[in-house]
């Protein structure tokens, strides 16, 4: 099946810390990442913080544009962010953030911003939009007096369920959700999670999911990604690679969340400094602080590797199978 999102090679680099006199340094916030999405299926993204998710998110929906590789959107490359036909496009691929508060109008009604997209993109006449309004707050499980309600006499939850409601509003392919639970309480994440599933088989939205919580992604995932230092190092199918990590990162992340029904792996504890991506290591970037780490690590960048049961993984110990740690 054709890929609904295909991000190949894809760099973004940003120039930071440059004042009156110095030059500044560069960044290299995402290095080099494909990554494929499938319609009506979910790509989660796990990885420490900084280490290029949210630029991932937004170099997919061509808030910026890539410094080097290519997003192509239905098979086409994105147009440039900004202009007329990628306004036109945005309908189709939405964005939802960690902050509901700060994505929404404190001055407006619910009611007032879900319509908003179909105003803006003219999307059925005037007196079907109340009806469209309707369905999508039940959809999201509002009730209809919260329509008429301001952000803050909703509650976190709701707010995001509002978010997700005005996203949905254009009927979207593809939603992009960056930390969309990590600012809930923990009784209402588990409710936005079943939520977003359901509307993803009700609707066949793809989603790309960005959480810093393992067992979510886990649970949401047809595909998984982990970032290291802005490249994606482990890639497949979650319940094998959260089953049976090959990446020493990932075993270092996986092992620090219990699993119900799984062996759990003894804690392993990252040594050394978090990732700098202004300064990154030679050879494989996570070498200074890998358990695993051999000497040709430290010089030799490694490729990708595709193991047998599909999954990609960016680690000189996959090249020789019988070296990978069950
Ligand atoms: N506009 C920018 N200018 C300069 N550097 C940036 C910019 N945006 C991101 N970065 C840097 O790029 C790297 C990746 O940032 P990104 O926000 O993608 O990380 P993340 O994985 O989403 O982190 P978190 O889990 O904390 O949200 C970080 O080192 C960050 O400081
Ligand atoms: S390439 Fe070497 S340093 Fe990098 S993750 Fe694999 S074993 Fe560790
Ligand atoms: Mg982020």
């Amino acid at each position: 099946m054709m890929p609904l999102l295909r991000l190949a090679g894809v760099s973004r680099v940003y120039r930071t810390g440059g004042g009156m006199f110095g030059r500044g340094s560069l960044v290299r916030a995402v290095d080099r990442v494909s990554l494929e999405v499938a319609p009506g299926q979910t790509l989660g993204i796990v990885g420490e913080s900084g280490c290029g998710k949210s630029t991932t998110g937004r170099l997919a929906l061509g808030l910026e544009a890539p410094d080097e590789g290519s997003v192509r959107f239905r098979d086409a490359p994105l147009p440039a962010p900004g202009s007329a036909p990628w306004r036109a496009m945005r309908r189709d691929m939405q964005l939802v953030f960690q902050d509901p508060l700060g994505a929404l109008d404190r001055r407006l009604t619910i009611a007032a911003q879900i319509a908003e997209p179909l105003d803006i993109h003219g999307i059925g006449a005037k007196s079907e939009r109340q009806d469209r309004v309707a369905a999508l707050l039940r959809d999201v499980g509002l009730r209809p007096d919260q329509a008429a309600r301001h952000p803050h006499e909703l509650s976190g939850g709701q707010r995001q369920r509002a978010v997700l409601a005005r996203a949905l509003a254009t009927d979207p392919a593809l939603l992009v959700c960056d930390e969309p639970i990590s600012a809930l309480d923990v009784s209402i994440q588990a409710q936005v999670v079943n939520m977003l599933a359901d509307i993803q088989a009700a609707r066949g939205v793809a989603l790309v999911f960005i959480s810093h919580d393992l067992k979510v992604v886990r649970q949401v995932s047809h595909d998984v990604a982990v970032m290291y230092l802005g490249r994606v190092v482990e890639r497949g199918d979650p319940d094998i690679v959260f089953a049976t990590p090959v990446h020493p990162y990932t075993q270092a992340l996986i092992s620090a969340v219990p699993v119900p029904g799984q062996r759990q792996r003894p804690r392993i504890v990252l040594q050394g400094e978090p990732p700098n991506p202004a300064n990154r290591p030679t050879g494989c970037a996570f070498h200074p602080r890998c358990p695993q780490a051999m000497p040709r690590c430290a010089a030799e960048d490694p490729a990708v590797t595709t193991l047998p049961d599909g999954r990609a993984v960016a680690c000189h110990l996959a090249e020789t199978p019988s070296r990978i740690a069950a």
